[in-house]
C-alpha cells in the first residue's frame, strides 16, 4: 500500500464534503497548492537517495493523480447540480391558473343562434349559409319583389353599388338564402339559414342597423299551412319552454301566399310579434326552377337579436353591441 494512501483518503473526504463550487475552489490550493501535504512530500524527495526518490516519486505521482481526478469528478457533479437548481428557479409554470382571470364565453346572440340551430337540426333540418353582399336578383327579384314593387322600399336597403349592370347591396334579410338553396338543391328541402342582415335603420332601443335573422324553408309534396303552424308551435315550445304558445295573424309578404306574422304568448297574457311566414309563392318556386304543381312549401324568418332581447329580458337592444364586458359576463 502506498505511503500516501492516508493523505489521499483525507483529500478525497474533503472533496466529497464540499457542498458548492465555491467550497471546492477554496479547497483546491489546500490540496494541490504550494502549502499542501503533497507539495511538502514532493519537496522532501530532494533529500532522498536516487533509488528511493524514484520509488517514492512514482507513488507521489499516483497520489496526486488520484486527488486531481477526484477533484475533477466533484467539479463536474457540482456543476450539474448548480445548473439544475438554476433551471428549477427560472422555470415558468405555463399551466398556472390565475384565479382572478375569468374564462370567456360565446356572445348571447351566438348562444341564441346555436340554440335555434340545435332545435331545427333536432327537427331534421340542415343549416345553410349565404353571402352578406347580394345582388338585386337574390335580395328582391327572385323573391317576387320586382323593381316597381312598393315592398322594395320597406326594406331600407344599404346599397354597395347603385349602377349598371346590376345593383349590389348588403342583404336586408336572410330570405335570399331560400333562393340560393333552391337553385342548387333538389326537393325535398328542410333548411334553416341564420346570418347577419343590414338596413339603414338608426340604432335605438329596438333597432340595430346590423342585426341577425334566421330563415326557414321547407319544400316537399303536399305541404300545407297546417304544417307551417305546427312547425312554428313546435319550435317555440322547444326554444322557450312548454308554456309558451304561438299564433299566426294574416299579413302580406311578396314571397309567400298566403302570408302571416307569428306571435308568441307573453306571461302577462299579451302577444309579441316574432317574425313573418307563409306558403312559398309559386312565382318564387318557378324562379328557382321548381314545379309548383308538384312541390309546395312554407318559409319563415325572424330576428335573432330580438329573440335574445326577449329571452334575457333586456331593456335595450343596443346592449348587444356595446361590448361592455360587465354586461356580457352575466349571460
Ligand atoms: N324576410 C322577411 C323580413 O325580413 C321575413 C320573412 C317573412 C321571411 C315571411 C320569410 C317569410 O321567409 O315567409 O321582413
Amino acid at each position: 500500500m502506498s505511503r500516501f494512501a492516508p493523505m489521499v483518503d483525507e483529500a478525497i473526504e474533503a472533496i466529497e464534503g464540499a457542498a458548492s463550487l465555491a467550497d471546492l475552489e477554496e479547497l483546491r490550493p489546500t490540496l494541490l497548492g504550494k502549502k499542501s501535504a503533497l507539495a511538502g512530500a514532493s519537496r522532501s524527495l530532494g533529500a532522498m537517495d536516487p533509488d528511493e526518490r524514484k520509488a517514492v516519486g512514482r507513488e507521489l505521482n499516483v497520489a496526486r493523480e488520484a486527488v486531481e481526478a477526484c477533484l475533477a469528478r466533484r467539479l463536474d457533479s457540482l456543476r450539474v447540480d448548480d445548473r439544475r437548481q438554476q433551471l428549477e428557479a427560472e422555470r415558468m409554470d405555463l399551466t398556472e391558473v390565475r384565479p382572478d382571470l375569468r374564462r370567456g364565453h360565446l356572445h348571447l346572440v351566438t348562444q341564441a343562434r346555436d340554440r335555434l340551430e340545435d332545435v331545427f337540426v333536432g327537427m331534421g333540418y340542415t343549416v345553410a349559409e349565404g353571402p352578406e353582399v347580394e345582388t338585386a336578383w337574390y335580395n328582391f327579384e327572385a323573391l317576387n319583389i320586382p323593381e316597381w314593387h312598393p315592398a322594395r322600399g320597406t326594406f331600407d336597403t344599404i346599397f354597395v353599388n347603385l349602377g349598371e349592370p346590376e345593383e349590389v347591396m348588403l342583404r336586408s334579410h336572410t330570405s335570399p338564402v331560400q333562393i340560393r338553396t333552391m337553385e342548387v338543391t333538389e326537393p325535398p328541402i328542410y333548411v334553416v339559414a341564420p346570418g347577419r342582415t343590414f338596413r339603414t335603420d338608426a340604432a335605438d332601443a329596438t333597432h340595430l342597423p346590423a342585426f341577425s335573422q334566421i330563415e326557414g324553408l321547407v319544400i316537399d309534396r303536399g305541404i300545407t299551412m297546417g304544417d307551417l303552424a305546427g312547425t312554428i308551435d313546435e319550435f317555440v315550445k322547444a326554444f322557450f319552454g312548454g308554456e309558451i304558445e304561438s299564433r299566426l295573424r294574416p299579413s302580406y309578404f311578396p314571397f309567400t301566399e298566403p302570408s302571416a306574422e307569428f306571435d308568441i304568448s307573453l306571461p302577462d297574457g299579451g302577444w309579441l310579434e316574432l317574425g313573418g311566414c307563409g306558403m312559398v309563392n309559386p312565382n318564387v318556386l318557378q324562379n328557382c326552377g321548381i314545379d309548383p304543381d308538384v312541390w309546395q312549401g312554407f318559409a319563415f324568418g325572424f330576428g335573432i337579436d330580438r329573440l335574445a332581447v326577449m329571452r334575457y329580458e333586456l331593456d335595450d337592444i343596443r346592449e348587444l353591441v356595446n361590448n361592455d364586458v360587465r354586461f356580457l359576463r352575466q349571460f
